[in-house]
Parts: structure tokens; sequence; C-alpha cells
């Protein structure tokens, strides 16, 4: 069946009220973060940032189907020496309007950009906070399992005493529960950290996300055909990976211009741009 990809221009807080409830298998964005690209966006002063988010997730909340999930990607930034409160307030906040904070993954940068700082060192990680509606959720998890490498023929084979005390322990999940539960046919299930370049250099957008990390969680809580909606899509990213995987897809922009620059990503025309010299299909 083909599937939709959808761009709605304005903000989500409005686009949002007509869109049906339940009707959405994932939420995965980025959203503005505060105050840090008020040149490109405009931004949201760190103080009043969680009074901004919560309405706009009530909508996601109403939106999102009881088997769905949001993923939230995000990073306080340093104001005046040192890292604001304002995402770990936003947590606490989302817990009170009913979200379950799930899970937190975390986005490693494998090539943030050098620096030095007096009292730290460069950034190289953001938060993927993972917030649900219930217990019980849709998760692929042998949709993103990773090889396991050379050595788990070895190493499982001669198992120490500690390993057998986990192997027997009842507690928790994974390792500790059950080796076998965790390695198939030499494959792993992952940890809950994404090691992942960013993109931005040869992109349109300053803030871009890299299309593997929502492809990744699209792989995770979402199946063929099901919803994915982006409320700040920016340039797209979401979409086109959503679109690649066989998912139906909507995304919410409140600039014009992003929304042309998505309708061009999900055309493949940027991505044709992205084309090392000399394979070039589309003209710019
Ligand atoms: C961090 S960027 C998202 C980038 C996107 N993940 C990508 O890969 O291109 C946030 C986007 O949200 C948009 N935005 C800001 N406020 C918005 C709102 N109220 N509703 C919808 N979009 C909004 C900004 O214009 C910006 O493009």
């Amino acid at each position: 069946m083909p599937v939709k990809s959808l761009i709605k221009e304005g903000d989500c807080l409005d686009v949002l009220q007509s869109q049906p409830a339940d009707s959405i298998d994932l939420i995965i964005t980025s959203p503005p973060y505060a105050d840090s690209r008020k040149n490109t966006y405009g931004g949201v002063h760190p103080n009043c940032y969680v009074e901004w988010f919560l309405p706009r997730a009530d909508q996601f909340l109403r939106v999102l189907k009881p088997t769905g999930s949001f993923v939230l990607n995000i990073k306080e930034r340093v104001v005046n020496g040192e890292r604001h409160t304002y995402v770990l307030e936003l947590i606490l906040a989302l817990r009170k309007q009913g979200w379950l904070w799930t899970e937190e993954y975390i986005w490693h940068k494998r090539n943030s950009y050098p620096g030095k700082w007096p009292n730290r060192f460069r950034d190289s990680w953001e938060r993927c906070l993972h917030f649900t509606k219930e217990k019980k959720f849709k998760m692929n998890q042998d949709a993103v399992m990773i090889p396991m490498g050379n050595w788990v023929g070895s190493r499982l084979k001669s198992l120490g005493k500690n390993d057998v005390v986990r192997f027997d322990s009842k507690v928790g999940s994974g390792f500790g529960k059950n080796i076998a539960n965790w390695v198939r046919r030499s494959m792993a299930y992952p940890t809950n950290v994404l090691h992942l370049a960013t993109e931005c250099g040869n992109r349109k957008h300053s803030a871009a996300f890299p299309s593997a990390l929502p492809e990744w969680f699209i792989r995770l809580f979402t199946d063929l055909n099901d919803w994915v909606l982006d409320p700040f899509s920016g340039s797209g990213t979401s979409l086109k990976a959503a679109k690649d995987l066989g998912r139906n897809a909507m995304g919410i922009e409140l600039c014009p211009e992003y929304c042309e620059l998505a309708q061009e990503v999900l055309n493949d025309v940027q991505l044709a741009l992205m084309q090392p010299e000399g394979s070039y299909v589309t003209a710019p």
C-alpha cells in the first residue's frame, strides 16, 4: 500500500486541534531548543520553556494511540555558566500531564564540533526522552538488533561464576535473567546509547538531526503503514525516514521555507544534491 507523507504549515498547537484523537503511532521530534536559534527560527526563553511546551504536549498526548511512543530529542543549554534545568523541569511537568517517562536514550554525536571551554568539555550528547501513555506499548526490539561480532562464541562458551549468578537471578530483564534472551544467531539487542554522526554540514537546516536517528526509533516503535508525526519537522528528516521505511508521516512546521525544503527532501531533491560530485541526478 503506498504511504502518505503530509507537511502542514503552522504552529503544531493549532494544526493538531483538527487531528483525531488516538491516531498516531509515533511522535518523534526535535523541538526548537530554548533560545538557541534566535536568528533563524526564533527561540523560547529557557525560563518559559515548560510553559510554552506543555499545551503542545497536551495535543501530542491526545493524538497518540495508547500503544504509541513519544520520542523527544532535546538538550538543556548553558545559561550563566551552568546547565539550565528546563529539561529536567519539563520531564517532571510531562509526568504530571499524564505521560510515563519510560526511558532515556542518549544520542552520542560521534563527530561533535571541536572546541575548548574553561569549565567543561565539548558537548557530545543529546537526550532522546521516551514517553508513553501506557506501560505496555508497541516495541519491535528485534528490528534494531545489532551484530555481536566474533567474541560471542568464545565469551558465551565459558561462562564465569558471576555470569552464572546473573543467569540464575530473577531480577529485571536482559542479561540478568537469561543470556539466551538477548543473543540470537550472533545478533544482540542494542544499548540505550546511539552512536551517530551529525549531518548538519550538508543540509539547508541549521538544526537537522541525522536521518539514522528517526530511522532507529521508527523501526523500534512502529510497523509498516503506521503513522509517524513530527510536530517540529524542520527539513523533514523524520518524514523522509518514515516514507523510506513504508510508514505514513505527518510533519508540522512553522516556517514556510522549511516546509518547502521538507517537500524537496521528500521528493529526494536534497538527497540528490548531497551525492558526491558527478553523481547528481537532479539539478539545483
Ligand atoms: C530543531 S528544528 C527541527 C529540525 C528537524 N528535526 C530536521 O531534521 O530538520 C525545530 C523546528 O521547529 C520549527 N518550529 C518552531 N516552533 C514551532 C511550532 N510552534 N510549530 C511547528 N514548528 C515549529 C522551527 O521552525 C524549526 O524548523
